[in-house]
């Protein structure tokens, strides 16, 4: 041989599968994972999301049944969002904090049959917003402080269920110190809030207003949700998220804001949470379908993505899934 290789060859540590999981740097477990829950009104439904296949909106009794199933291959976190008929959308979005509406209802039911089970609701008035904006529209604008008010009811209302953690979404300016003063001051000091924290104006979130027919009516969502070009803004909303009281910092979308997790992670102490949204779920659905990539793969590769950009939880449409088949 007329050249000498370095003494180091780090192929040796990838030899065999014994060395390959011994010297593995991330990992990968079903108790990192939020799976993410569409209810429906009424009961015996189950019905597909067209853009999500394997994911169904489900009424109360076939998600008992679900949550039952996913506990059982070790999933034990639900983000549960509400479907909600065209009917009862208003402006001021008013059936999230009535205690008769259907979602609240099955909140307590949910939290009732299964008290150890992890419950995250979603604090944002597009599911039941007639403009479908995460905001109150005054004059055709988001109007942050009156979003306020209506978020603490929306909020108040939920942890009376007895959920484990709220998850604001709306990306309201002071929407965290706001809710955390509320819920202590109304005895609910338990309650966690997982702050969307960076979620921006992505267009990765359309087979979610589809299974939840909660797309804008006008407009888009740009004066409230982050420019997609904006790192340093990260930076700017963690601050104020954990200063204000957060329990965990969010990341959405997560496929295409690796960067901004590990910005996150690198300047944080607080748990990092990623969201693996419907687009990103929905296009590895679609390429496995037509036979172009190994969806169970790259859904594996995804999440251990995620993972290694410093994401300490996941919530992903995958969860059952990925637990399903790594299920020992
Ligand atoms: C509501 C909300 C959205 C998602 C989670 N909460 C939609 C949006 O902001 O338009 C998207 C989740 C997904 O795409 O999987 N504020």
């Amino acid at each position: 041989m007329s050249f000498r290789l370095n003494h180091a060859r780090p192929r040796r540590n990838r030899k065999s599968q014994v060395i390959r999981s011994m010297v593995e740097e991330t990992t990968l477990d079903t108790n990192d994972l939020i799976f993410p829950l569409f209810l429906l009104e009424g009961t015996g439904k189950k019905i597909e999301v067209e853009s999500m296949p394997g994911i169904y909106r489900l009424s109360l009794d076939t998600m008992l049944r679900e949550i039952e199933e996913c506990v059982k291959l070790g999933i034990n976190a639900f983000d549960i969002f509400p479907v909600v008929d065209e009917k009862h959308k208003d402006k001021i979005a008013s059936k999230s904090y009535d205690r008769n509406f259907f979602y609240l209802r099955a909140l307590a039911t949910i939290k009732k049959e299964f008290p150890d089970v992890c419950i995250m609701t979603d604090v944002a008035m597009d599911p039941y917003s007639s403009d479908g904006h995460d905001g109150l529209v005054k004059d055709g604008k988001i109007d942050n402080d009156l979003t306020l008010d209506i978020l603490g009811k929306m909020a108040l209302a939920q942890a009376e269920t007895g959920i484990d953690i709220i998850g604001p979404s709306d990306m309201m300016d002071g929407r965290v110190g706001y809710l955390r003063t509320l819920l202590d001051d109304n005895g609910f000091t338990e309650v966690s809030i997982m702050s969307y924290t960076a979620k921006y104006a992505s267009a990765f979130y359309s087979p979610f207003r589809d299974a939840l027919d909660s797309a804008p009516k006008f407009g888009d969502k740009k004066t409230y949700q982050m420019n997609p070009a904006n790192r340093r803004e990260a930076l700017i909303e963690a601050s104020l998220d954990a200063a204000e009281g957060a329990d965990f910092l969010m990341v959405k979308p997560a496929m295409v804001y690796l960067d901004v997790i590990r910005l996150l992670r690198d300047n944080f102490n607080l748990p990092i949470a990623a969201y693996n949204v419907s687009g990103e779920y929905s296009m590895v659905k679609a390429a496995h379908a037509k036979g172009w990539i190994d969806g169970e793969r790259v859904m594996m590769e995804l999440l251990l993505s995620i993972k290694r950009a410093g994401a300490d939880v996941i919530l992903t449409y995958f969860a059952k899934e990925y637990a399903s088949l790594t299920r020992s």
